[in-house]
């Protein structure tokens, strides 16, 4: 299906987004058509009240720069109220149920609630006891509003999906397993580089490879030819170990500008920061003019709201 023969219908099929698995590439299009609206309005300074009298808990995990600034200034630009709950300031730190939590949070009149920082299995534990509306802000394995927010940033720069081909190079973590998801139900193609024992999950590949064409590869040039995008991430992400033989390993990974060489001329390097300059990638590159990673950072707020706006309606 293509994006731009696509008309939306500003609904979705989900009550939740818990995962880009669980979305259908018509979801994906009404969020990133919803998230091109809300922008074009903020661009203007103009906030529909879509959040009037509506609250949503952050409650979250870890630290966190972009999740809990666009998602708090996104609310306030709707009209909403938010409530910032650190994990490690409610019950659940001293043992309280994930059951418990959910259900006694849809008591209160919220409208919704951002998750961040639980694995998988208690996110889909949270929404199974929930009333009202659960979205995972990252967890372990998945990282869905910034894969979102990284389609809709490509089809900004680019103007399409279709044919497109993107690179991963690096740690096989939660953005390469939601960017296998996400790329391959837009119909890109995906190519991912990483060293032996970093694979993405083998769940998700096989379930990527339903969609659309994924390559696990380990050979840079194979991954980067004739690429549109090439992205990377963090080596260490927050729910590991700092672990100094995966960092050793993970060095020849690093993207460069020789990296940037292999791709497209007219490619473009994304990352979903934070980023680690001399590390995952050089500073030449991410500072670079092939560089998008604050639009990428920036349509966080965006798509932020189309989610909440569709999610709360
Ligand atoms: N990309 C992302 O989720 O950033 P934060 O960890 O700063 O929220
Ligand atoms: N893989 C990184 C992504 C941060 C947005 C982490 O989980 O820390």
């Amino acid at each position: 299906m293509d994006i731009n023969k696509y008309t939306p219908k500003y609904k979705i099929s989900q009550g939740n987004l818990l995962r880009l698995s669980d979305m259908t590439t018509e979801d994906i299009f009404e969020l990133l058509y919803l998230a091109k609206a809300m922008k074009k309005k903020f661009k203007v300074g103009e906030h529909p009240p879509v959040l009037k009298n509506k609250t949503i808990a952050l409650l979250f995990g870890n630290v966190s720069t972009r999740t809990r600034v666009s998602f708090e200034m996104g609310i306030r630009q709707l009209g909403g109220d938010y409530i910032f709950l650190p994990k490690n300031e409610t019950q659940l730190s001293r043992g309280e149920s994930i059951k418990d939590t959910a259900v006694m949070l849809g008591r209160y009149g919220l409208s919704a609630v951002v998750l961040r920082a639980f694995t998988d299995a208690e996110v889909s534990e949270f929404a199974r006891y929930s009333s009202i509306p659960v979205i995972n802000g990252i967890s372990d394995e998945t990282h869905p509003l910034q894969i979102l927010s990284d389609l809709f940033t490509i089809w900004e720069v680019k103007g399409r999906f279709d044919k497109l081909k993107i690179a991963y190079i690096g740690d096989g973590n939660n953005i390469a397993n939601s960017l296998i998801m996400g790329c391959s139900k837009v119909n890109m193609d995906i190519a991912i580089d990483s060293p032996h024992g970093y694979s993405p999950a083998r769940d998700v590949v096989e379930r990527g490879m339903q969609f659309g064409n994924v390559l696990i590869t380990d050979d840079v040039t194979e991954a980067v030819r004739g690429a549109d995008i090439v992205y990377t991430d963090v080596f260490i992400s927050m729910n590991d170990e700092d672990d100094e033989e995966k960092k050793r390993i993970l060095a020849r990974y690093r993207v460069t500008k020789e990296t940037m060489a292999l791709a497209k001329e007219d490619a473009v390097f994304m990352h979903c920061m934070p980023a680690h300059r001399g590390e995952e990638v050089s500073a030449e590159v991410i500072d670079g003019p092939q560089s998008i990673v604050y639009d990428q950072a920036e349509n966080r707020l965006h798509i932020n709201k189309a989610v909440l706006a569709l999610l709360t309606k």
